[in-house]
């Protein structure tokens, strides 16, 4: 028997990418899981390939009123909810919606509101709609999935730092608050993922920087990894699920209030 058996669990944004992921990986040990996300059709096939009892939602994360409801149904479906995985977000897939601007004065407003948004609210919203629920059972976890981009000067992107530094700091103030009812709330912060913000960023590079101008973003995307991580490798999102599963059992009984690298070693070195 898994050692998440009879635990219900959210994660946002999990149709696809680290998201689906930490859902197999909490699937894996034995919870039920619901996926809520923009893409309601893909957070239904993703469910169903779980192999648990399973739900997708469509739900904006971002929505505060959106995800009340959605929690409700969680519970009303499930019976109740002990795991919020908050998880939705991203750095986005152009300059506009990455916030980006080089030097800071080109950043719009729009890129930042899109960012905050997108990273910190959908944290902010997640957290509002499960606490409720989460004290009904007298007790849970909270795990928000910010980066390494928020723990590292980024200005390349920085309404993304800023953004995800804001999900370690909520992580924090959220951990002493709830504390007392028993809810432990931790962030972790994965390093490089081939995504469609890489894959934009990588294109970027590919115009920009002479060595990258024959080779496609994808290889560029593995050489950044090679450069920068001491292990080697990119990470997967199973590597960041099996630390929520981790994170949200009783192993974890006495863990609140952290930020956690799952990122191969890159925050030791200098970016190259
Ligand atoms: N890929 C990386 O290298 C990397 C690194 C560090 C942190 N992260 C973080 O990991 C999380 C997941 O990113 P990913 O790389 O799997 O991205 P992805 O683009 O592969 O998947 C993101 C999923 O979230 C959904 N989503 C986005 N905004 C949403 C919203 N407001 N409401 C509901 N669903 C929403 C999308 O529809 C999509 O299915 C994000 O918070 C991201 O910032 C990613």
């Amino acid at each position: 028997m898994g050692r998440l058996h009879g635990k219900v669990a959210i994660v946002t944004g999990a149709a696809r990418g680290i998201g689906a992921g930490i859902a197999k990986c909490l699937a894996a040990e034995g919870a039920s899981v619901a996926i809520l996300d923009l893409d309601g059709a893909c957070a239904e096939d993703t469910a169903k390939a779980l192999g648990t009892p399973a739900l997708g939602l469509a739900a904006d994360a971002s929505d505060e009123n959106a995800m009340i409801a959605a929690a409700q149904k969680v519970v009303t479906l499930f019976g109740g909810l002990d795991i919020m995985v908050n998880n939705a977000g991203g750095a986005g897939s152009d300059v506009e919606s990455m916030g980006m601007g080089t030097p800071f004065t080109n950043v719009t407003q729009k890129g930042w509101d899109t960012q905050l948004q997108g990273n910190l609210r959908t944290t902010f919203a997640g957290c509002k709609a499960a606490i409720p629920h989460l004290q009904a059972r007298g007790g849970g976890a909270i795990v928000n999935v910010a980066s390494i981009a928020g723990l590292m000067a980024m200005p390349s992107v920085p309404a993304y730092a800023a953004a995800k530094a804001g999900v370690i700091s909520l992580t924090r103030s959220l951990a002493l608050e709830l504390g007392p009812n028993l809810i432990r709330v931790n962030a972790i912060c994965p390093g490089f993922l081939w995504t469609r913000a890489w894959e934009f960023l990588a294109g970027l590079m590919q115009q920009g920087v002479p060595e990258y101008k024959d080779m496609a973003p994808r290889d560029i995307f593995l050489d950044v990894v090679r450069r920068n991580t001491p292990m080697g490798r990119e990470q997967t999102p199973e590597d960041i699920g099996h630390l929520v599963a981790f994170l949200a059992g009783d192993g974890a009984a006495n863990i609140t209030g952290q930020e956690i690298k799952v990122d191969g070693g890159i925050t030791l070195n200098v970016m190259r």
